[in-house]
């Protein structure tokens, strides 16, 4: 057994997110622009192929969690077929997909074929209007079916990703709540994060997780935090002291969680990076396309895993926020 990627801090790291597109359905206002979002050139994405071979050589080195994402990682073609190659590779305990949800009517049962189980949909508010205001486009409704359908084909977990704005969500989270309960899904409320690609972020947009827990307790019943959960996931959970189901934080900037930081992030165009965040990132397409052996990938996978730093400065006047926006990283 390999020693794992371990970092110059001790983290451990076993978690890899895998972007697939840049591309999007939608345009979340928190995310990407409302036009001329700037895509990268079709030949310049890995190809499946290519994502396998990258993804074989992690997991040999320690990497057990897989997360396609995007842009919305739909959107690209026959994203089953990549989802069949993934969850064939002897290792990978845990395949997961991020998806806005818009596609899953279509795609949600070949998806499940080709062994998918865990699916995160990401969905702002149930309101129509709202939704349209936040993501530009009209598109709640196969959102909502599309997760019906998922939930009725057995996928599990599926969680819902809620990004928390100041002064536009509260109106949501009652009934995202509400609706996480009846059908088993647990929300997750990720606080919003400087990593749009408008420059729209200041810190007094950002929702904190406590307020969410004030007013969810207040409105639906107390809440209380699961002790003993795995240390390194993102989120913070709590439970329904009725027995009603969890409910997660994602809280990025009120309760930054760099210190137990598990993964690292293969971009769309074949960039792997050490943090959401990072300035810099390593080039590993080159070396994917210019015939490197498995090694050599290796050493370059090793080499940035330690020089991950500490964590985000979103808290310091240092915080510079990353060229790429979020679309462009993979969430
Ligand atoms: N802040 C916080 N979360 C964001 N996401 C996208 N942009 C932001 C942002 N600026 C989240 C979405 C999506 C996930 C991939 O990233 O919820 O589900
Ligand atoms: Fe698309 Fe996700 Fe960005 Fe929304 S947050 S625009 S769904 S990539």
């Amino acid at each position: 057994m390999n020693a794992g990627l371990r970092d110059t801090f001790g983290r451990l790291h076993d978690n890899l997110r895998v972007s697939i597109t840049d591309r999007c359905n939608i345009r979340c206002f928190y995310c990407m622009p409302e036009r001329d979002a700037a895509f990268v050139e079709r030949r310049e994405i890995l190809s499946y192929e290519e994502i396998e071979r990258f993804v074989r050589i992690a997991v040999g080195m320690g990497i057990s969690k897989v997360r396609v994402t995007g842009g919305e990682p739909l959107v690209r073609k026959d994203v089953p077929e990549l989802v069949r190659k993934l969850a064939a590779i002897d290792g990978i305990e845990d395949l997961a997909l991020t998806t806005n949800g818009i596609l899953l009517p279509q795609l949600a049962e070949p998806l499940y074929q080709a062994g998918l189980r865990r699916l995160n949909v990401h969905l702002d508010t149930l309101d129509g209007e709202r939704f349209a205001r936040i993501t530009r486009r009209d598109d709640l409704e196969p959102v909502l079916e599309g997760l019906a359908l998922a939930k009725r084909l057995g996928f599990a977990p599926i969680k819902i990703n809620a990004v928390a704005v100041k002064d536009l969500s509260e109106p949501d989270l009652v009934p995202l709540a509400h609706y996480g309960r009846e059908n088993g899904f647990e929300i997750r409320f990720i606080e919003f994060m400087p990593l749009d690609a408008q420059g729209l972020w200041d810190r007094g947009r950002v929702l904190i997780a406590d307020q969410i827990i004030e007013t969810l307790s207040r409105e639906i019943g107390p809440l209380e935090e699961i002790p003993d959960r795995d240390p390194r996931a993102p989120a913070t959970q709590y439970r329904y002291a009725d027995g009603g189901g969890t409910i997660g934080f994602i809280a990025s900037v009120s309760r930054p969680f760099c210190r137990n930081c598990n993964r690292i992030r293969l971009t769309a165009d074949g960039k792997l990076r050490y943090c959401l965040f990072a300035i810099e990132e390593t080039d590993v397409k080159s070396l994917l396309r210019g015939g490197a052996p498995d090694d050599e990938i290796a050493a370059r996978i090793r080499s940035t895993v330690l020089a991950k730093w500490e964590g985000h400065e979103i808290n310091t006047a240092r915080f510079v926020a990353p060229p790429r926006p979020m679309y462009a990283i993979g969430g």
